[in-house]
């Protein structure tokens, strides 16, 4: 589900400015008063709170500070977005606490990132509800994709270390069977690829580990999990975060993102062969249907087969902006019925029954969440 961002500003073209700039990426909800706001949080609670200069008859930075009181909007990040530079304003923000503050003329690009970062902070900071070692599994992850995500940008190549570092972390969670509450928390973060990389990533784990692998052969498939799409950093967002019907050129651009991954990871420097597998082959199919190489049956392996199964089931079963999940069950379900020939139907009961034994309840199984 979409994150919703509400507005509070009397002035109807910086609502249409700030709506235009957001509504791409969030769900933007306009309010004339405080009141409407409350109200609204009560049944949606919004990622983040822009306060314009006039709110009704009521001066903005009044009804900030207000907000910042409220009990249903505690640990809600406010924006203030000034008419113009006023130290006086500034001042009264910061002694209320409110410290991001925005001067018009308001750019686009910066607003939307901006609004990224507090919201992302905001989901990060709830981790630390959860045992030190889930969390610092979650911490360690993100800081090493988010690192991956800054070294591409630089054209520079991550290095395996850290990633790895991170991943033990997350196989020490998987081996205390306490995936559960880890992958619950991960699930409202805004960074789709990340939380389908790490469900990914745990899953593969779990499964190296009922097949009785050592734990440093479950730290190298959680790796590959971590950087199985990978070479999606580099298609462009817009194509990524499409929601119509992608036309030939694009699909082709999409599964580009498989080899583009085998390209970044041999540059990473020696990787083992199931990390290889897991990025190469995770959209292979086992009736050659599959990309990039049409690969088909016995050239298909374990890994690469519960790579494939894993990744379907996480499309699936994924939180998008664009789509509700579906229940593991039902993942379950359509793999079986709609995939016999494409999916190893040997393999997807051992994996059902892995989720079973140490991640969800059979009651959980049956729900989306
Ligand atoms: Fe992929
Ligand atoms: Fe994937």
């Amino acid at each position: 589900m979409r994150k919703t961002v509400a507005i509070l500003d009397n002035d109807v073209h910086t609502r249409l400015q700030l709506t235009h700039a957001l509504q791409g990426t969030y769900r933007v909800d306009a309010h004339s008063s405080m009141q409407s706001l409350v109200g609204a949080a009560q049944v949606e609670r919004p990622s983040l709170i822009l306060v314009g200069a006039t709110v009704g008859d009521i001066a903005g930075v009044a009804v900030a500070r207000d907000i910042n009181r409220e009990k249903r909007c505690v640990g809600i990040p406010i924006v203030y977005i000034a008419d113009k530079q006023d130290t006086r304003i500034r001042e009264q923000l910061t002694m209320a606490g409110i410290k991001t503050i925005m001067v018009k003329p308001i750019d686009d690009k910066l607003l939307l990132a901006f609004a990224g970062k507090l919201i992302t902070a905001e989901i990060e900071r709830g981790w630390e509800e959860l045992p030190r070692f889930q969390r610092k599994a979650l911490e360690e992850t993100i800081a090493v994709f988010n690192g991956v995500a800054r070294d591409l940008a630089n054209g520079r190549a991550p290095e395996m270390g850290p990633i790895a570092e991170a991943c033990s972390a997350l196989v020490d969670v998987v081996a205390q069977k306490e995936l559960g509450p880890l992958l619950d928390k991960i699930r409202s973060h805004d960074n789709f690829t990340y939380v389908h990389s790490m469900r990914f990533a745990a899953f593969i784990a779990l499964f190296a580990r009922s097949i009785g692998l050592p734990k440093p052969m479950q730290v190298q498939v959680a790796c590959g999990g971590l950087l199985h799409d990978v070479g999606m950093m580099t298609i462009p967002q817009h194509l990524v975060n499409k929601q119509d019907a992608l036309t030939p050129a694009e699909w082709k651009q999409m599964q580009s993102h498989v080899e583009s991954g085998s390209r970044l990871l041999a540059a990473m420097g020696p990787s083992s062969k199931g990390v290889q597998i897991i990025l190469a082959q995770h959209h292979e199919r086992l009736d050659g249907s599959g990309y990039p190489r049409g690969l088909k049956g016995d050239q298909l392996n374990e890994l690469a087969r519960m790579a494939a199964i894993i990744d379907v089931f996480c499309g699936l079963t994924d939180r998008r902006p664009y789509k509700t999940p579906l229940s593991p069950n039902a993942a379950f379900e359509m793999m079986a019925n709609t995939m016999a020939g494409k999916l190893d139907l040997d393999l997807l009961p051992k994996f059902r029954s892995i989720l079973l034994e140490y991640v969800y309840t059979d009651e959980e199984l049956r729900e989306a969440s």
